[in-house]
């Protein structure tokens, strides 16, 4: 085949990796890291959408940007241990590649949400795709009211971003923590983030919600925010699926009438009880 037809073809190819560099991996917590990857400076992102992540000879996986496109060419995934795959990145150094693909899904609708109080709650290593949502929150303090964060992990030491969520307080966002089981260092709150909603200075029902976490915490905000008066187009959350192609293509992720890697990843309370999604 000449070269020519081999471009041509690559360029329509949408399952054809670009290479990331990965330019620092900051550990974050026990099997928790952060990948710094360096990318070409003009793409771009949103907050709530994902790539496809790729290690040669491992496989590929679905990843939320924990970053804005803008924070100096760099891409962060925050990744998680979880199996072969993630397993695979996390033994890359510095200096090595990945691949990529995307930005793909639909990110959180940030106009939704405009001039209201906002109460963003993370589960775990959910926090990851909401940290690029904070830090637009913090850039845009005359797009939303009041921003609390509500963040609950199992442990201080599970606790990712620790470093950063200073400055988020100092940004004015009025952080709430929990752990499940503290330790003698931990001042903060134990037990679930579902018991912090007296925490937050809002009209709920005038209010608007962005949640990601582990499924069952999911479930339980969403019906928490529900029962305090929150209307269920307001109560967003992100959600996660099997992903093989991740461009609406193999079917793995398919939820009710919907595809999670094209229809979502993000979907109000509202689309999730309609068509039965989770
Ligand atoms: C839209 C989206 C965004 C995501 N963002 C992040 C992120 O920012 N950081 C991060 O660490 N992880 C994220 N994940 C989860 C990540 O994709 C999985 O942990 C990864 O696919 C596991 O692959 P593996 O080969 O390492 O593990 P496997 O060997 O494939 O699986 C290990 C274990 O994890 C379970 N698992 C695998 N994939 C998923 C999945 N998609 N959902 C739930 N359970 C799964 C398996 O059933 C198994 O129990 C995201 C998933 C989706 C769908
Ligand atoms: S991952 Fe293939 S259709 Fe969604």
């Amino acid at each position: 085949m000449n070269s020519n037809l081999i471009a041509r073809q690559a360029k329509n190819n949408i399952y054809l990796p670009f290479n990331g560099r990965i330019e620092e991996i900051i550990p974050l917590a026990p099997d928790v890291g952060l990948f710094r990857v360096r990318v070409e400076s003009q793409l771009t992102y949103s907050p709530g959408q994902f790539f496809m992540v790729s290690v040669w000879g491992a496989g590929e996986v679905p990843i939320s940007v924990a970053s804005l496109p803008d924070e100096g060419g760099v891409l962060d995934l925050c990744i998680r241990k979880a199996g072969m795959v993630t397993t695979a990145i996390h033994s890359l150094q510095t200096g090595q590649s990945i691949g990529l693909r995307g930005p793909y899904g639909n990110g959180f609708p940030l106009e939704a949400s405009k001039g209201r109080d906002i109460v963003v709650v993370a589960g775990g290593i959910g926090i990851a795709p909401l940290r690029p949502l904070i830090h637009w929150l913090i850039r845009n303090p005359d797009k939303a009211g009041q921003v609390t964060l509500l963040y609950g992990s199992r442990s201080p030491e599970d606790m990712v971003f620790r470093d950063e969520i200073e400055k988020w307080r100092e940004g004015g966002i009025n952080v709430v923590l929990t752990v499940d089981k503290g330790n003698e260092k931990w001042n903060g709150h134990i037990g679930l983030v579902t018991g912090l909603w007296h925490e937050v200075r809002t009209d709920f029902k005038k209010a608007a919600a962005y949640i990601c976490g582990p499924e069952i915490m999911i479930k339980a905000a969403m019906r928490d925010l529900f029962f305090l008066g929150m209307p269920d187009n307001r109560i967003i959350t992100t959600l996660e699926a099997h992903m093989k192609c991740g461009v609406g293509k193999c079917g793995h992720c398919y939820a009710g009438p919907k595809y999670i890697c094209t229809d979502g990843p993000v979907f109000s309370y509202e689309e999730i009880k309609k068509h039965a999604i989770l």
